[in-house]
Parts: structure tokens; C-alpha cells; sequence
């Protein structure tokens, strides 16, 4: 793989202690189906189109895997496709596509959309980044909308207080998804403002149903919640919580959307909707300020581009370190025929954990906000490393992971989420993640707005050695400091063909899953040549370095898991889904949209 960034374009126990355990997987938390089903896993495993049959793994039994929900999950089309966790935000997007819009457009009312439908995952309070490819320019744009932590910020509060980067107000950083959104539609969109925000206004105040997921966040933190008045009138009315199936009416969000609107997005960072935020948040002890807001920017970074079996491979740099890793564990595999190994056998399985390993290690050193640390981003992805990483890789045995730590770089450098994936009829992409971090976030709804404020500052290092919600160990180069953006595993990525046209759209929540899960995804199509929906079904893998145990899916074969566990892994069956991928696959003019059947998206097409 050719890796490098910056062309073209402008510009777990894996949870720590005392953590919310909502934190693990996309919206799918405890939701992995354990009854076996052997014919749903022959009917996904069995066939797959494109190139040749993946070469069967070892034979025997597989433990239970969720089967697709063919008729629900999958769409194909051949004009505009948005794949995302709402069947309300793929509905959106799919309107602007009708409308006349393009990508982009569909990208921001889907992204107000799921704002609404999913506020468990994602928000106005919270933040995100996006990626899209210009056809007809050839050209990536990546804007970075993430959160950044407040001037009055300190990192002491966060090491001494466990809790306070995850609940309360405390635990905001400066919201940003707004003003993305509001850069990427000046820049690109073509409908009117007022026009792409319209689904997710009558979503707020006409109510969306309940779903199951946000039904067990509400659930899970109940106890927060609670303990603010805005939070509590929207999620426990009557102090009951909402279950799946309720109705949830935003009559608050609904204004709020109105108002931005009205009077365009800077009425979030300035004015009378912005003094209120700061006014709130102040009052109930938290730490950002009018000041943070009209001082908030949105960055334009250089995507992390690379290659892979003759594709391009685009994701997004630092503050995130998705695409670094993503590039460098493709290259690292590139060294290998994964398909003369067979598909999940053991040898498959044990070269992913080990390259994953290592590439975690070099996260937890090496990666942080490019505007405070420097980050070696060429060297993260060279072929250098990629070389040394495959020559420390035992093929044989699994190297515990107190015996690996994050290489050297060699010469000096500059340094619950939810994913909407969007192709317009032209072939233009859209590839976006927002989060407000955790289940429904801080749990701190500010009053009179509808706002429900991000718990970011949990992916800083909060303490040296202390494990975040996703079990990330994390340095100095992630700690807290007023206006840094936190560490980011977030990896919208477009995959080009050969020809430069666009093959694969595709994202996913999961916190330090969601690389590894981008990474398989891709794997799956480039080396195995699997069809879209097996790409996206296939059980999947995990490994982050700390904590040393490799996390499985059920579905992977018994006599594979048996062949790890003989070479030393510690091998660990995943209590929920490894990721919810929303993505959009292209052969010729045939576009299939896919939402991952560990969670509860639906794609839409025109
Ligand atoms: O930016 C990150 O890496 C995290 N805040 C993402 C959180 C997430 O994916 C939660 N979903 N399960």
C-alpha cells in the first residue's frame, strides 16, 4: 500500500472501571442474537459474488451470528443511495437527492435528521467529521468538526474526578457538528439552508419513535439523567423513562432547529441561543463559556489517503486516529495473501490481531490534535513501519501485549456516534461520523434548547494509564489543554476503484472498534471479493493493544477460535456487536446501500 496523506483536495473487560458499559459497540449494544443459526450463517458465508469464493475456513460449527435482514437492511439502486442508523435520516437524505441536491445536501439533512431520531448517538451538542469526493474535481475535502475542550478546562478536574469527563455538563467539549455541517453546505451544498433542515424540524416536533437501542441508553443512565431537570422532562416524563415504542416529541430541539434556520448556523455560536447555552451551563457547574462558542473553528484537514490492492483508500486524520491506522494496517496486511490463507481461518485471524495490536500501540503514543502535538503521520503510515510491524509479527505465536510497545519514529513530523455514507446520481461521496460520545452522552440536556451536550472529554488521556470509556490507554500527546480537540477513532473513509470512481462509502460508531471494523469491511471487499451485504454481516474482530485480549464476534468458526487461543491470544467473545456500519457499495451502475444488521439503520435509495 502506498501510503502518505495530504493528496489531492483542498485542503473492553473492554470497558474501564467504574465506566458506563454502553460504551462497547455501535448502537447495538447486547444486542448479538445467541441463538445458533447455522443455515442464516451458510446462507451469509456460502456464496459470494465478484471475484472467487473466499477460501473456507476451518470447517466446523460456528458460534451464533445475528443473520441479515436482507429485505430491511439492504437497498439497491442506481442514483443516490444513503445508508445511515435511521430510516429517517436515509429518508432525508434521500428527499434532497429528488430535490435536486447533491451528496452534500443529503449528508446535512440526514445528519439533522439522525441529530433527532437518534439522540443517543449523536447531536447538535456534539460533534464529527466528514469526508467527501468531488467528481468531477477530483477532489477530497475533509472537515473537522470535533469538539474542543473548554478555555476554563483543567486537566486536574478530570484526574481527579473519574466521572466528571462523563457526566454533566462537565463533560462538554465545545460542540462543532453544527458548524461542519454549515461549512460543508456553503462550500458544497446546492439546496437553500432553511431546506435541509426541514425533515429534522418536523422530526422534532411531530416525535419519532423510540427505539430499542435509545430505549437501553435511557435506561443505562437513568441515574444522570435525572439529576438535570431539561434531561429528565425529555427522556423520564413523569420520571418514568421512554420505552421502545413510546413517542419522542423535541419541542425544544424543534425551536432550536427553527431558529438556526431563521437566522443561520451562527445563531449556535452567537447570539441569544448561544448566551443561553453559556448562561445553562455555567449555572449547573460546567465549563463552557459564550467565549468557547464564538471562538470555535472548523478545521480543514488533509485526508489520510493511501492504497490497497489497487484502490485508493481515503479516511480521516488527526484529531482522529482512524485514518492513520487504517492505512497502516492495510499496508502492514498488504505484505500477505489473505485469501490463499482462507477467510477467518487462523492464520487470517492471527495476522489482523497482531497488525491491530501493534497499530494501537503506536495510537496511544504517537496520536493526538495536530494543532497542539506533532503527530508522524508520514511515518504512522509509511511502508517502513508497515515493514517493521509485519517483521516483528510472530506467525506462529501471539506477542503479549506488554512485550509490544508503540515504535519510534524515524525522522521529524508536523502531528454511541453514529455514520452516514451518501453517493449522489454524478458519483459524488459524502462519508461523515458524529457522536456526542457515549449513550445519550453527558446525559446534561440544556434547558430551553433541546441541546443534549456531548461527554468528549472522556476520549482525552484523563489520567496517564487510566483506561478511557473504550478502554484506550492513552499518553501525553492526548491530555487535556484548553482548545485541544480529544483523540478520535471516528474513520469516514471513501474507497476508490482502479479508475478513480468511487467503490466503497463507508463508517461506523463502536469507539476504538470502529477502525477495526472500517478495516475489515474493506479487507472484505478488496481481498475477499464478498458481496456487499456479507461484507458489512461478516462477524469481525477486534483487538486495541490494552486491554491485551482479542474480542470475536460470535459467528467466527470454533476451530478457528481453538487455532488462537493454541497461539497464545486471549481470545474474548464479544458481548455486542463490533460496530454499525453504514455503507454504500458501487460495481458499475449498480449501488447498493447496506446498514449493518447489529444495528437498527435502514439505507434509502432515490
Ligand atoms: O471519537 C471517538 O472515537 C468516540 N467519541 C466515538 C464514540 C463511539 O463510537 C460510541 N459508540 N459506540
Amino acid at each position: 500500500m502506498a501510503g502518505g496523506h495530504g493528496q489531492g483536495g483542498h485542503g473492553q473487560g473492554e470497558h474501564g472501571q467504574g465506566q458506563p458499559a454502553e460504551a462497547g459497540a455501535g448502537g447495538s449494544e447486547g444486542s448479538v442474537v445467541l441463538a445458533f443459526c447455522a443455515a442464516a450463517v451458510v446462507a451469509l458465508f456460502g456464496a459470494t459474488a465478484g471475484r472467487s469464493a473466499p477460501a473456507a475456513a476451518a470447517p466446523g460449527p460456528r458460534v451464533a451470528q445475528r443473520p441479515l435482514d436482507a429485505e430491511a437492511q439492504v437497498v439497491r439502486g442506481r442514483r443516490g443511495v444513503v445508508s445511515s442508523a435511521s430510516p429517517e435520516a436515509s429518508a432525508a437524505g434521500v428527499a434532497m437527492l429528488r430535490a435536486g441536491g447533491n451528496a452534500v445536501d443529503a449528508l446535512v439533512a440526514a445528519s439533522f435528521a439522525v441529530s433527532v431520531a437518534r439522540p443517543e448517538s449523536t447531536g447538535l451538542g456534539g460533534g464529527g467529521f466528514a469526508l467527501t469526493w468531488d467528481r468531477a474535481t477530483s477532489a477530497w475535502s475533509a472537515l473537522d468538526g470535533r469538539e474542543v475542550a473548554p478555555a476554563a478546562a483543567r486537566a486536574s478536574t478530570y484526574a481527579t474526578s473519574p466521572r466528571a469527563s462523563l457526566d454533566g455538563p462537565r463533560a462538554a467539549g465545545v460542540p462543532g457538528l453544527v458548524a461542519m455541517l454549515a461549512r460543508l453546505h456553503r462550500e458544497q451544498g446546492r439546496l437553500p439552508w432553511r431546506q435541509v433542515l426541514e425533515p429534522a424540524i418536523r422530526l422534532a416536533e411531530e416525535g419519532v419513535p423510540v427505539t430499542e437501542a435509545l430505549a437501553r441508553a435511557i435506561e443505562r443512565r437513568t441515574d444522570v439523567l435525572a439529576r438535570h431537570p431539561a434531561s429528565a422532562a425529555l427522556f423520564l416524563p413523569g420520571g418514568v423513562p421512554l420505552q421502545a415504542g413510546d413517542r419522542l416529541v423535541q419541542a425544544d430541539l424543534g425551536r432550536t432547529l427553527r431558529t438556526l434556520a431563521a437566522d443561520g448556523p451562527d445563531a449556535f455560536y452567537r447570539g441569544a441561543l448561544a448566551a443561553t447555552i453559556a448562561r445553562e451551563v455555567e449555572a449547573a457547574g460546567g465549563f463552557l463559556r459564550a467565549t468557547d462558542l464564538e471562538g470555535y473553528e472548523v478545521r480543514r484537514r488533509e485526508p489520510v489517503v493511501g492504497r490497497y490492492r489497487g484502490a485508493t483508500v481515503a479516511s480521516f486524520p488527526p484529531p482522529s486516529a482512524g485514518g492513520a491506522l487504517l492505512v497502516q494496517m492495510l499496508r502492514v496486511l498488504e505484505g500477505w495473501d489473505l485469501q490463499r490463507l482462507g477467510w477467518h481461518g487462523p492464520e487470517h485471524v492471527h495476522r489482523l490481531a497482531e497488525t491491530m495490536r501493534r497499530a494501537y500501540a503506536d495510537r496511544s503514543a504517537h496520536v493526538g490534535d495536530p494543532d497542539f502535538v506533532d503527530v508522524p503521520l508520514a511515518w504512522l503510515t509509511s511502508g517502513e513501519r508497515a515493514a517493521q510491524i509485519r517483521g516483528e509479527i510472530d506467525l506462529a505465536r501471539a506477542t503479549p501485549s506488554e512485550r509490544v510497545h508503540p515504535g519510534s519514529p524515524t525522522g521529524v513530523e508536523r502531528p454511541n456516534t453514529t455514520h452516514i455514507s451518501v453517493i449522489d446520481a454524478a458519483g459524488n461521496a459524502a462519508s461523515s461520523t458524529q457522536t456526542i460520545n457515549t449513550g445519550l452522552g453527558s446525559g446534561y440536556v440544556v434547558p430551553g434548547t433541546g441541546l443534549l451536550l456531548n461527554n468528549e472529554m472522556d476520549d482525552f488521556a484523563t489520567e496517564p494509564g487510566r483506561p478511557n470509556a473504550f478502554g484506550l490507554v492513552q499518553g501525553a500527546q492526548n491530555a487535556v489543554a484548553p482548545g485541544r480537540r480529544p483523540l478520535s477513532s471516528m474513520s469516514p473513509t471513501i474507497v476508490l476503484d482502479a479508475r478513480g470512481e468511487v467503490a466503497l462509502v463507508v463508517g461506523s460508531p463502536g469507539g476504538s472498534k470502529i477502525t477495526t471494523a472500517v478495516l475489515q469491511v474493506v479487507s472484505n471487499l478488496l481481498d475477499f471479493g464478498m458481496s456487499p451485504a456479507e461484507a458489512v454481516a461478516a462477524p469481525r474482530v477486534h483487538h486495541q493493544w490494552q486491554p491485551d485480549q482479542l474480542v470475536v464476534e460470535p459467528g467466527l468458526p470454533e476451530a478457528t477460535v481453538r487455532g488462537l487461543a493454541a497461539r497464545g491470544h486471549r481470545v474474548q467473545v464479544a458481548d455486542a456487536g463490533l460496530g454499525d456500519v453504514q455503507a454504500i457499495f458501487v460495481r458499475g451502475p449498480n449501488r447498493t446501500g447496506v446498514s449493518d444488521p447489529r444495528g437498527e439503520g435502514r439505507p434509502a435509495a432515490e
